[in-house]
């Protein structure tokens, strides 16, 4: 009785000390794992502003204004381009997609002779003069932007600086050709890393009056929190005073704040009167998170960003069989007619990646997962709506 007291006691004291020990140690070590997140956090966040500040000289709305290269780029745009064009923008790095998605609307009646591309270096000028002779380049040498760059990283930030300082430039660009004086210059902004079914021309957004600006749409579809958020990858802008002074603010805050440009442009568009900004539906332009749905309703855009990484982007997409550059350089027009007709009949095979997601894939899942939750939150949620994504670099632990 005695004994087993005793061990009682030394077990419970064992217990308690061991217990404590181990408490404390993780209590320790989850902070101290938090606290070198937050440093690293600081130091990226830091280290990306002061990459755009060095830098914001070569991307500046005035460069750009007073250069022969935008000068020229008008006479064109005012001679061969009687709708808004669309603007691309890449360095050598996105050649491989670019050429990708060149092929791929080559087959799309009239949408090369929207486009216009804006390479940051030499390599993608004359690989694309080379390549893909009828398309306009307008080139914007960058040295800052001579790297293959990834999501929240300073050079990412100078490119939307860049983007959004080219879209000033545009809006502000009066035109007096004929005896009307148009006010600016229209345009769609886009991204390469799109599937195109059909021809977004087509639909003529350019024509409706009802709104300033147009945006792709996050979510997955009509039912989710995340909708009427700005995407991103392809929006359409009506030039005149209230988008001008949309992209004034946004290239404001760019080079002063680490924080993503759609979190600014969301912010703005749900907080602001003026412009009235609309969203393109999602049987027009869908995420990669189509292809994870019951894939009805094909879009005619897929985006297919579901990578953080450039490199592997293209990987990817040969699996999902979006890739259609021969191994010599030409198109492969039977693969893209495929891929077309896949979609139609909600075909896309995405079985190898479903079972196997990629660490890209898994992370933006993750904190769309966790994005969602937030905004689920009663009133709370609604709140916090216009602000959630600007804290977005920040609350991105992995990345
Ligand atoms: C439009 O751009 C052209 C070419 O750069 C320039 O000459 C003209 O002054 C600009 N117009 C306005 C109103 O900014
Ligand atoms: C682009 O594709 C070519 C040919 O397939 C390959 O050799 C090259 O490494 C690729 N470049 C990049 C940046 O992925
Ligand atoms: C997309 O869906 C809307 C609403 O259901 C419909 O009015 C519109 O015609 C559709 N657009 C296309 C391009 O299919
Ligand atoms: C769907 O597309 C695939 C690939 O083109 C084709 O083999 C299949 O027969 C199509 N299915 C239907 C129901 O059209």
């Amino acid at each position: 009785m005695e004994k087993s007291l005793n061990r009682n006691i030394i077990w419970n004291a064992l217990d308690i000390i061991l217990f404590n020990r181990l408490s404390l140690i993780l209590f320790y070590s989850f902070w101290f794992l938090v606290g070198i997140l937050a440093l690293r956090k600081s130091q990226n966040a830091l280290s990306a502003v002061q990459y755009v500040k060095s830098n914001s000289d070569s991307v500046s709305l005035n460069s750009i204004e007073s250069s022969s290269e935008f000068e020229k780029l008008i006479a064109v745009l005012d001679e061969k381009y009687p709708r808004p064009p669309a603007f691309f923008l890449l360095n050598q790095y996105a050649l491989n997609m670019t050429d990708n998605f060149l092929c791929n609307t080559g087959t799309l009646e009239g949408a090369h002779e929207r486009f216009v591309f804006v390479t940051l270096d030499e390599i993608a000028r004359d690989s694309i003069s080379r390549r893909w002779p009828n398309i306009q380049v307008f080139h914007w040498p960058t040295p800052s932007l001579y790297k293959p760059f990834s999501f929240a990283e300073g050079a990412y930030q100078t490119i939307y600086l860049l983007r959004s300082n080219l879209a000033l430039a545009l809006i502000k660009n009066c035109s007096w050709k004929t005896f009307i004086t148009f006010r600016g210059k229209s345009f769609w902004m886009m991204q390469q890393d799109t599937f195109w079914r059909k021809s977004i021309f087509d639909l003529n957004y350019e024509d409706d009056m009802s709104y300033d600006a147009i945006f792709d749409q996050l979510g997955d579809g009509d039912d989710s929190l995340r909708k009427e958020w700005v995407n991103g990858a392809n929006w359409f802008i009506r030039a005149n005073d209230a988008t001008q002074f949309f992209f004034e603010r946004l290239s404001e805050k760019l080079a002063h704040w680490y924080t993503p440009d759609v979190g600014i442009m969301i912010h703005q568009c749900n907080t602001w009167d003026k412009p009235k900004c609309a969203y393109i539906p999602y049987n027009v332009t869908y995420s990669w998170e189509w292809m994870f749905s019951d894939q009805s309703n094909p879009p005619y855009l897929l985006q297919l960003d579901c990578e953080t990484n450039g490199g592997t982007k293209l990987m990817q997409l040969g699996r999902y069989g979006f890739h259609f550059v021969n191994p010599d350089g030409t198109c492969n027009n039977d693969k893209i007619a495929s891929a077309k007709s896949r979609m139609e009949n909600g075909t896309v095979e995405v079985q190898m990646t479903k079972t196997l997601p990629s660490w890209g894939r898994l992370q933006f899942k993750l904190y769309w997962y966790i994005t969602e939750y937030l905004l689920w939150i009663p009133i709370l949620g609604e709140y916090m709506r216009p602000y959630l994504v600007l804290t977005g670099f920040i609350l991105m632990i992995t990345i």
